[in-house]
């Protein structure tokens, strides 16, 4: 098969860590194909994959953005659209307008879009309409993380989720839930393939580096032990995490989750690395009082930190290793992401999540992960049951670091199935080529991805 051109989608902080393992999977098949192939396998078996990255500038602050190239070795991105922020509409459409043009020039043969946030609905509505040529070609558009669902409309993502699952030819889904909504929705089950998580590929692969982080020390969260101060201990603290606009863009909300968090507070250091959106909120509501700012980067002098005791300790939005650690040693997460609730079942910390829902639900059956609704006694009542209680870290089926893999087998398929029926030929039944399929993957070796029923 001739050289074969992928195009991924990352604008916002979640996109970084999902795209990450496809990014080094492909790099890692190229330098197989030229280094290893010695005439195993033809260039029909085994096309060179041409990767281009485009950053639509959805989330475009140092913190949001710029850090976590660097720690998940994301290369720079090809193509910058620098949207940056703006209404739903606002945002969606510029995205759009800026995204058209460069899909046009590019004519990549696969768009690979991740999770569920504006930039990823808005180049999929592009990629569905657009036309390369006479006959109407246009990507195979691949969805990763396809398939959750809140059930709850109101949530801006739950509407991308479902458009954009909607108009995708390859749908790659990370829990089994995914499978049985998709069928729900009419979706064929010859598009859906399940096949793991990619955010939980790069939280395997950064997690030992994630432990040579300063993070726990810079916090005083980490100290001296022993009467030669020989070895160290990290001090229970609670991590939080909130930003979604239901929780955070209205006062009284924002305040009874606060109340929710007030025995917490006094019970352990409370660490909350907060969203830029949070941070604005905070100042415009006037309770800047409840919080103590830790860890400020002075340019100059280095990391400073105020202790006021009974405030939560708030930091600026914090880079991935950093967060990957401080996660991964907490007693306590209470968050209101999705990411963070599958990060903590695979790193088996209990987890409490500010919201009425979930879009996964495996993170509840695993055991990890318990919903407390928004009330200030919900908020009490599921932290006091997380503190006491021991979650067992068991993976879900598939989050084993394999993932990208399976997805780049399932593309390579994909495009070469697609390129014999416009050649008039029979599909070479072939995936990714390289040496680590050699090894298997477990439940689901190479060209064995779960298909739906
Ligand atoms: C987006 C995603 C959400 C994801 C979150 C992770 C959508 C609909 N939502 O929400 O699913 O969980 O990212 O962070 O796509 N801002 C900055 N600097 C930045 C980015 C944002 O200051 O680099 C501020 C701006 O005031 C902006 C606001 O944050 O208006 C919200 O940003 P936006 O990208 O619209 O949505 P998020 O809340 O970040």
């Amino acid at each position: 098969m001739a050289k074969m051109k992928v195009m991924s989608v990352v604008g916002a902080r979640p996109n970084f860590m999902k795209v990450a393992p496809i990014v080094s999977t492909i790099r890692q098949h190229n330098f197989w194909k030229s280094t290893c192939a010695h005439g195993k396998s033809t260039a029909e078996e085994c096309p060179r994959i041409e990767h281009v990255l485009v950053h639509t500038g959805q989330h475009y602050d140092k913190l949001m953005s710029d850090s976590f190239f660097a720690d998940l070795k994301l290369p720079e991105p090809d193509i910058h659209l620098g949207v940056g922020s703006g209404s739903h509409a606002a945002q969606t459409a510029e995205i759009m307008r800026k995204f058209e043009p460069v899909l046009v020039q590019e004519r990549p043969d696969v768009l690979v879009l991740v999770g569920d946030v504006n930039s990823s609905l808005a180049c999929a509505l592009v990629a569905c309409k657009v036309s390369f040529d006479s006959k109407g070609s246009r990507p195979l558009i691949a969805h990763v993380e396809a398939g959750l669902r809140s059930f709850d409309r109101s949530m801006p993502e739950e509407i991308n989720r479902i458009i954009t699952d909607q108009l995708s030819d390859l749908l790659f889904v990370t829990e089994e839930s995914g499978i049985r909504n998709l069928a729900q929705e009419g979706v064929r089950a010859e598009k859906v393939h399940f096949v793991g998580n990619t955010m939980i590929d790069s939280l395997l692969a950064c997690k030992e580096k994630a432990q040579v982080s300063t993070i726990l020390d810079d916090l005083g969260l980490r100290i001296a032990r022993g009467d030669n101060g020989s070895g160290h201990h990290v001090v229970p603290y609670a991590l939080l995490t909130l930003h979604r606009p239901s929780n955070v863009d209205h006062r009284d909300t924002f305040l009874n989750i606060m109340e929710g968090l007030e025995e917490l507070v006094k019970e352990v250091p409370v660490v909350f690395p907060a969203h830029p959106r949070t941070q604005k909120r905070i100042t415009e509501f006037g309770l800047e009082g409840k919080f103590e700012w830790s860890l400020v980067r002075h340019e100059a002098a280095g990391i400073g930190a105020v202790r006021r005791c009974g405030a939560i300790r708030i930091t600026e939005p914090l880079g991935y290793l950093d967060f990957l650690c401080l996660m991964s040693k907490a007693t306590l997460v209470v968050t209101d992401s999705g990411g963070i609730q599958e990060e903590t079942t695979c790193l088996g910390v209990p987890c409490v999540t500010v919201r009425e829902n979930t879009e996964r639900p495996v993170t509840i059956a695993v055991g990890t992960n318990i919903l407390a609704g928004v009330t200030k006694e919900g908020i009490r009542a599921a932290i006091r049951g997380q503190l006491t209680s021991k979650p067992t870290a068991r993976a879900p089926e598939l989050w084993d670091g394999r993932s990208a893999e399976r997805i780049l087998d399932a593309i390579i398929r994909e495009v070469q199935a697609r390129r014999a029926v416009s050649n008039g030929t029979a599909a070479a039944a072939c995936g990714r080529v390289g040496p680590t399929n050699e090894t298997g993957s477990g439940a689901h070796r190479r060209g064995e991805q779960a298909r739906i029923p």
